[in-house]
């Protein structure tokens, strides 16, 4: 969740306005309603040029990268790094106001800068300010049959976004790009073409887990940081799963079980490359995979272990 209460209260005592919100399409991308009732705000956000964005399609990787670039920003201090929750370092862009609960933007509106962003908004989605500004953007995806794994459990244990129903039927939501946020093909696609006209690095989750020092190198450069191979191997024993896993500021065990059920599923649930192969059946696999290659027809962009 991007909304976090700083007047002392608990989450609990507003427990009634959580439900499960229907997606309303916003420019034909669904979305969760109350995201959509305030898109105005969003869409007309004002980017400052140091702003720096972290895209993903949910469940690419996004806590695990806003934590390293936390921690890169940072020199590698630990303890600053743990200063708040995860979402409150790096503010959620369109996600949407509660009661008592400030939105994203207002989060953003009064952070100093340089402010770090994270969001899941499709490219052709963003606020205009990021690419007029020239924003550097760090885009992760993941290979799309493990990001659907994760989005299935974590769908059932957020209980706000829609429930995903039967797994049978949630791959093809996902197939048909009708859960929120959108379609992973689309996301994954655009913002590689992207490449070539913006300050975007692009990574893959699988790289992050084969080499997770190189991969920190690659950020911390592309950031123009410098920092000592000490720090960097630092940083990469901060945001290993077993780490983020047992760390209160990443691991959002202070989002309240009205939002987050965990007796469904964790947050940091298994962190793996290849998981999907212990929930697709072979007919599942072979029908997913011959969409997979005439939806990704045609793009250099290759995934791992994605058949
Ligand atoms: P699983 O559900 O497969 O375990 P996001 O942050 O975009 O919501 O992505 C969540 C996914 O990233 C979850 O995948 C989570 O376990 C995984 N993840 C989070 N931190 C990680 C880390 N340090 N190393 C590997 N995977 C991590």
């Amino acid at each position: 969740m991007a909304n976090h209460k700083d007047n002392g209260e608990t989450l609990h005592e507003h427990q009634e306005v959580y439900q499960r919100y229907p997606l309303v399409p916003v420019h034909g991308i669904p979305l969760m309603e109350p995201i959509v009732r305030s898109w105005a705000c969003v869409e007309n956000f004002e980017a400052r040029p140091d702003d720096l964005l972290i895209a993903t399609y949910p469940k690419a990787g996004t806590t695990w990268t806003q934590e390293i670039v936390d921690l890169i920003l940072a020199r590698g201090d630990v303890e600053k790094a743990c200063r708040a929750p995860v979402y409150i370092r790096i503010p959620f862009l369109e996600m949407c106001s509660f009661p008592d609960f400030r939105s994203g933007v207002d989060l953003l509106m009064s952070a100093p800068s340089p402010r770090v962003i994270k969001t899941h908004l499709p490219f052709q989605l963003l606020p205009k300010s990021f690419l007029e500004k020239d924003c550097k953007i760090i885009y992760v995806a993941r290979n799309a049959k493990d990001n659907l794994v994760s989005y299935y459990f974590f769908d059932r244990m957020n209980l706000v976004q829609p429930d995903p129903g039967p797994w049978d039927g949630y791959i093809k939501k996902f197939m048909e790009g009708t859960v929120a946020w959108g379609s992973w093909y689309d996301h994954v696609r655009r913002y590689w073409d992207e490449r070539a006209n913006h300050r975007i690095l692009y990574l893959f989750y699988e790289d992050m887990k084969e080499d997770l020092s190189r991969e920190i190198q690659r950020v911390k450069n592309f950031l123009e940081v410098d920092l000592s191979e000490s720090v960097v191997q630092k940083i990469a024993q901060h945001t290993t799963f077993q780490a983020m896993k047992a760390n209160p500021m990443t691991n959002c065990e202070d989002v309240p079980s009205t939002v987050f059920d965990r007796t469904i599923s964790s947050f940091m649930r298994k962190g793996e490359v290849g998981d999907w192969k212990n929930y697709f059946t072979v007919a599942q696999r072979e029908m997913f995979d011959a969409d997979y290659q005439s939806k990704m027809e045609g793009t250099a962009l290759h995934f791992r272990d994605v058949l």
